[in-house]
């Protein structure tokens, strides 16, 4: 293994004296600088994932916990890839093999994993907030891999990164969501990483699937236009969401086939949308419902590459958070 690689050099040039941050907890405090320099980052990082041997020494002695509350397939495998290929150590619990059963708390779990020596946890949690409690109470950094309705944003960051990848960059990008709005993380950490980045965004859905109170004079560069045809227009990427029943209290919907009748991403929608769209979705993907099968895996979509660029952009997130302590 080379210790000294080309990539770690870059690394070196790329350590920014800029960035103080110890923790990820969303997107809505993040410069514009910030978020290209993870980029950057997130480049070098995807030279080495193109290695034979896809491992580099850079956290070598570091620990992180991946802690996860809520069910992860994508977001739980990339955070462990990437600690991985960085050579940390890796430790991931899941709560219900965990003494989260037998009803230790939060805090105490926090404090547990701080004692067993972790720099560094990956948390997933039902409840919105509780990594900024999980921030009160450790020295550790803490990343968000998503907490209840309220935020996502190492989902928002490989998902601009996509973007990125394929139109050249996010300024002036008109990008559609379309979907569960109202109950979707991942929809509010892009509405704030894709502003921010100067992207147009048109949140497309049924009322009763749009946030409660949405004042969309803060945000003016994001409108609502429910009917999904207007929507598309001139549009250069539409991101689908899932319809997340498990969070749905109240009926908000008529029924599954009325839903997929005027919102679902269908070939027929998109033949007459922008030729080079590009489709995108978080996952997991009901298919069938928001998008169908022709659609999640045909020219269009960029789905597939969204899940390779998160191991990416979950190494230059550990690598600043941890190889300068
Ligand atoms: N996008 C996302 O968070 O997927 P998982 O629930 O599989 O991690």
């Amino acid at each position: 293994m080379r210790i000294k690689s080309e990539s770690q050099a870059i690394l070196s040039e790329l350590t920014p004296s800029a960035w103080q941050r110890h923790h990820i907890l969303d997107l809505d405090d993040f410069t514009p600088e910030e978020i290209e320099l993870v980029f950057q980052i997130s480049d070098t990082m995807k030279e080495v994932l193109g290695r034979d041997i896809k491992r580099v020494p850079t956290l070598r002695g570091k620990t992180i916990v991946n802690f996860f509350y809520e069910p992860s397939t994508r977001t739980r495998a990339s955070f462990e890839l990437a600690a991985k290929r960085l050579s940390a150590d890796v430790v991931s619990i899941a709560s219900p093999t965990s003494s989260v059963a037998k009803g230790e708390s939060l805090v105490d779990t926090i404090c547990t994993l701080e004692a067993l020596g972790a720099d560094a946890m990956v948390i997933r949690h039902p409840q919105a907030g509780a990594p900024y409690l999980a921030a009160q109470y450790s020295q550790m950094s803490i990343i968000n891999a998503g907490d209840g309705c309220h935020a996502h944003p190492t989902q928002a960051l490989l998902d601009l990164y996509t973007i990125r990848q394929h139109l050249g960059g996010v300024k002036r990008v008109k990008v559609v969501i379309v979907g569960d709005i109202r109950h979707s993380r991942v929809a509010r950490s892009n509405i704030w990483g894709l502003t921010l980045m100067g992207a147009q965004v048109v949140l497309s859905a049924p009322p009763t699937l749009l946030p409660l109170a949405w004042d969309t004079s803060c945000l003016p560069q994001v409108t609502i236009e429910p009917n999904l045809a207007y929507a598309l227009e001139g549009a250069e990427v539409v991101m689908a969401l899932r319809l997340q029943e498990e969070r749905q209290q109240d009926r908000l919907l008529p029924s599954l086939d009325e839903y997929s009748r005027l919102y679902q991403l269908n070939e027929e929608r998109l033949a007459k949308a922008n030729s080079s769209i590009i489709v995108m979705h978080p996952g997991p993907m009901n298919e069938g419902v928001e998008i169908t099968p022709e659609v999640s895996h045909g020219a269009h979509s960029v789905i597939g590459n969204q899940v390779t660029n998160g191991v990416a952009i979950r190494m230059a997130l550990f690598y600043l958070l941890l190889s300068g302590r």
